[in-house]
């Protein structure tokens, strides 16, 4: 019998690998960078399924710390494609009542960017629906190392004292700070790696993997990821 996504529990906080934007484009004969042109249009129709949806949170890993290494050319169209979207994502998040936040360390954009990013963050923070999450110039381990310098720093300052330090303490330093740990990870075109991302915050998230490449990512893809969700059986922790 097949199930309905209304019966459904909706995860609070989801997270995506988005990939496979080169492999769709291989697959096409087409340049990598028309592969990530039709991921963004991708990630442009996930935040409005999401924020139908009722999802709280979606966290996209938009750009890697690993994948500055990637050829000039191809991270030269990936700056162009963000500054394009960036104003795009501006309108599509006012009208979906959706706030944007940025994670990772946008500092090493060019500034142009970063004043892109500071203005999606600042003129959506009063919008109540979805917060879509972009984890840009994002890695975990920057993120943890970032944490813990701001941490030593206030320890040194007298801010903190080294052994009232709690995971509440931690959290609070990294770049989500205050955002609920994602429930359900999905990661697209079949990679079985967490490639860095959000290593802390998916210590218990339920992990989805499709073959699907990101760039072919859809409504029916997004129910298929809920629908795996509800049937796991959330038991973690020593919980019987
Ligand atoms: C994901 O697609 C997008 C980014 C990492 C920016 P890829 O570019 O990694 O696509 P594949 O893995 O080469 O197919
Ligand atoms: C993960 O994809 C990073 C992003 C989606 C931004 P990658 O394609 O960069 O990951 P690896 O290199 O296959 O692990
Ligand atoms: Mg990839």
């Amino acid at each position: 019998m097949e199930q309905k996504l209304e019966n459904m529990v909706v995860p609070r906080h989801i997270a995506l690998i988005l990939d496979g934007n080169g492999r769709w484009a291989k697959r096409r004969g087409l340049p990598r960078s028309l592969g990530h042109k039709q991921g963004c249009v991708a990630v442009e129709k996930t935040v409005e399924i999401a924020a139908r949806s009722g999802v709280e949170y979606l966290t996209v890993y938009g750009f890697s710390t690993e994948n500055w290494k990637r050829s000039e050319e191809e991270v030269g169209a990936l700056m162009q494609l963000f500054r394009y979207y960036m104003v795009r994502l501006l309108k599509v998040a006012s009208a979906n009542n959706v706030r944007v936040r940025m994670v990772g360390d946008r500092t090493r954009f060019a500034k142009d960017i970063i004043e892109g990013i500071n203005r999606l963050e600042s003129e959506t923070e009063n919008n109540t629906g979805l917060t879509f999450v972009i984890a840009v110039n994002y890695g975990s381990r920057d993120e943890i190392t970032r944490a813990v310098r701001r941490l030593a720093a206030d320890c040194a300052a007298g801010q903190v004292k080294a052994e009232t330090i709690t995971e509440q303490t931690v959290e609070s330093y990294l770049d989500t700070a205050g955002m609920p740990d994602p429930d359900l990870l999905i990661r697209t075109s079949g990679e079985l790696r967490l490639s860095n991302y959000l290593l802390w915050q998916l210590a218990y998230t339920e992990i989805y993997i499709t073959d699907c490449l990101w760039p072919d990512f859809n409504q029916e893809e997004w129910e298929k990821a809920i629908l795996a969700y509800n049937k796991r059986n959330r038991r973690f922790g020593g919980a019987k």
